[in-house]
């Protein structure tokens, strides 16, 4: 029993020795790299001891300990870890703010810009949606369309850029389409159609200061298509270079940097997103140059991966003068027999090895009555006659809109205008894209059958469609007639009274979004986006996140497009 006491003593007193011991090893300071000696209040002391970190990068440690030791260091003394690391922070953190001579990141984040704020009029219901239209020289613009004869090797496009962009007038014998408002509309005119509507918007103004936005009348698809194929390449930027010279140098871009401008391209985004100087790659640079960048960019198919890529429908034949002219064409498409379950118009794609171009053929082709094609061969010029495409699209449930040589098609715009519900295989090829235009919940206006399972064979397209019950088709459908004000450009002779058309949701969208922008930038706000943030812009746009998605595996992404 006493042993035990004794013991138990003799180890107490050891212990109390041991910790003497080693508080006088702390105290005295000799065997630490970095041993705070000094009540942790004395900044001259720190400054002598504490290794000089001006030199570090100051943005790339904010909030954390600046590297003084390597993270797996074993520091020798024994407060290691926990309350050892808390100290630390304190210690240095305060110390590297006051060397660093200029502590500009704070500063430049919260400059404010009240200047940017444009007048706001109560009384003026054009308030904040004046539009300011740069008045181009005419090689911008209207001399692309006096040369019309050049714009295409294999077609004459002048008849297309008659009725102000409408094309000719659209004659149909049976009754396919009604009897005003039918045009044979090309596809690529959208610049000229925007354009002209844009000479009849409500809220014009000379003046740039009440300017919310300003529109940049650019034909740049019209521009680069002369030189897409041509052996004459680099003609291909000479515009849109001179171009973007020339607004820089305005006033108005100086005020927001850009940021305010806004611009139309009736073609696809990567026609324009060429990242390299070789002769022999796609498109031309119009939207990678540093200013397209701080411009809103509307094409009828944007990048995924660029937030300041905006689609807009594809222009139909289509185009009322007034809202009769619609309501009447909605309650046709309302009570239409459809007798087809589904329908496909296009041709295959043997040149790019992802296509489900011949799977969706073969599919139709198997399914018999219940599906019609109508195969677009260049051979053929069934495909070229609208009404061809408009019967056929009018006859039938649903409509199959596989990508063709890029996500997105015109088919989708002439489905919808025909009450045809679209089914889409890649999310590319409308969800991410028409985020003005189309509900954000796509199964209310469309079937989804990825395209992967189409083309491993696992998706049986006549069975999904034909196990979709009567209500939801009534339904689905229903919301797709809803849609077609939305995706017609109406006549820029005239302006439809209540319906708002493409255009219309177009200038909404832009006006919105400069709206937010020049917010952001009153209050200073850092505009750029890192990279890796902006590649996932079609996930922050449409679900508001970032983070890992199931579609992630369609938009894995092809730095340059090249077409076969
Ligand atoms: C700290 O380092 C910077 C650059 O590395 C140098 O300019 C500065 O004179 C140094 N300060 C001291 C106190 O050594
Ligand atoms: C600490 O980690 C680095 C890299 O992770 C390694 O090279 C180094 O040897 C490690 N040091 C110690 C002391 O473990
Ligand atoms: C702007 O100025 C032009 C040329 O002076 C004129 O033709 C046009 O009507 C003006 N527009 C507006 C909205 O004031
Ligand atoms: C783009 O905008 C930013 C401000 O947000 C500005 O600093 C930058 O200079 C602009 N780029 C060009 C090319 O004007
Ligand atoms: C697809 O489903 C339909 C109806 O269920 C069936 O008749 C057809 O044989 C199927 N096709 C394939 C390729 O399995
Ligand atoms: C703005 O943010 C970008 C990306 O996050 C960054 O690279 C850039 O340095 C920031 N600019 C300023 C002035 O803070």
């Amino acid at each position: 029993m006493v042993g035990t006491r004794i013991r138990f003593w003799y180890f107490i007193l050891v212990s109390f020795v041991v910790w003497i011991f080693l508080l006088a090893i702390y105290f005295s300071g000799h065997d630490g790299d970095v041993v705070i000696s000094k009540p942790i209040n004395s900044d001259e002391k720190f400054a002598a001891e504490i290794p000089n970190t001006s030199g570090m990068e100051e943005t790339e440690h904010r909030g954390e300990i600046p590297k003084l030791y390597p993270a797996n260091a074993t520091i020798d003394n024994f407060f290691i870890g926990g309350e050892w690391d808390k100290y630390l922070q304190q210690v240095v953190l305060p110390k590297t703010e006051s060397v660093d001579p200029n502590p500009k990141i704070d500063q430049v984040v919260v400059e404010k810009h009240p200047e940017l704020e444009i007048p706001l009029d109560p009384g003026d219901s054009c308030s904040g949606k004046y539009i300011y239209v740069h008045d181009l020289p005419t090689h911008f613009n209207s001399d692309i369309l006096k040369h019309c004869r050049s714009l295409s090797k294999w077609m004459d496009m002048c008849p297309f850029i008659s009725n102000m962009g409408l094309g000719p007038q659209l004659q149909s014998s049976d009754k396919v389409v009604s009897n005003e408002g039918w045009y044979e509309t090309n596809q690529f005119v959208v610049e000229v159609l925007f354009h002209n509507r844009m000479k009849q918007y409500k809220c014009l103004t000379n003046d740039s200061s009440k300017a919310a936005a300003v529109f940049v009348p650019y034909y740049g698809g019209l521009d680069v298509v002369r030189y897409l194929w041509d052996s004459k390449r680099m003609m291909r930027d000479h515009y849109s270079m001179a171009l973007i010279q020339w607004i820089r140098e305005k006033p108005e871009w100086k005020r927001m940097w850009g940021r305010d401008h806004f611009m139309v391209a009736g073609r696809i985004s990567w026609d324009f997103r060429r990242l390299t100087e070789k002769d022999d790659h796609w498109g031309n640079k119009l939207m990678v140059l540093p200013e397209s960048k701080n411009m809103t960019m509307l094409t009828i198919e944007s990048s995924p991966w660029n937030e300041n890529d905006f689609a807009i429908p594809y222009p139909t034949d289509f185009h009322p003068s007034s809202d009769a002219q619609v309501f009447e064409w909605q309650h046709r498409m309302r009570k239409i027999r459809r007798r087809t379950l589904f329908s496909f118009a296009g041709a295959p794609r043997p040149n790019l090895k992802n296509s489900i171009r011949s799977e969706i053929i073969q599919q139709c082709k198997s399914a018999r009555r219940k599906c019609q094609l109508l195969g677009c061969h260049p051979s053929s010029k069934k495909c070229d006659d609208p009404s061809n495409l408009l019967k056929m699209f009018q006859s039938s449930i649903f409509c199959l809109q596989p990508p063709g040589d890029s996500y997105t098609r015109r088919s989708t715009f002439d489905s919808i205008l025909a009450g045809c519900i679209p089914v889409f295989f890649h999310p590319g090829s409308a969800y991410v894209q028409y985020l003005w235009h189309f509900p954000k919940d796509f199964t209310k206006y469309s079937v989804f059958i990825p395209g992967d399972e189409v083309k491993e064979g696992k998706a049986n397209i006549t069975r999904i469609l034909s196990r979709i019950s009567r209500r939801r088709v009534v339904a689905m459908r229903e919301q797709v007639v809803r849609l077609i004000p939305g995706i017609v450009y109406a006549d820029p002779r005239s302006s439809l009274e209540t319906l708002e058309d493409a255009f219309d949701i177009t200038v909404d969208g832009v006006l919105e979004r400069i709206d937010g922008i020049r917010k952001e930038m009153i209050q200073g706000k850092n505009l750029t986006v890192s990279e890796e943030e902006e590649e996932s812009n079609w996930k922050k746009t449409m679900f508001g996140t970032i983070g890992p998605h199931p579609w992630d595996h369609f938009f894995i992404r092809e730095r340059e497009w090249n077409p076969q």
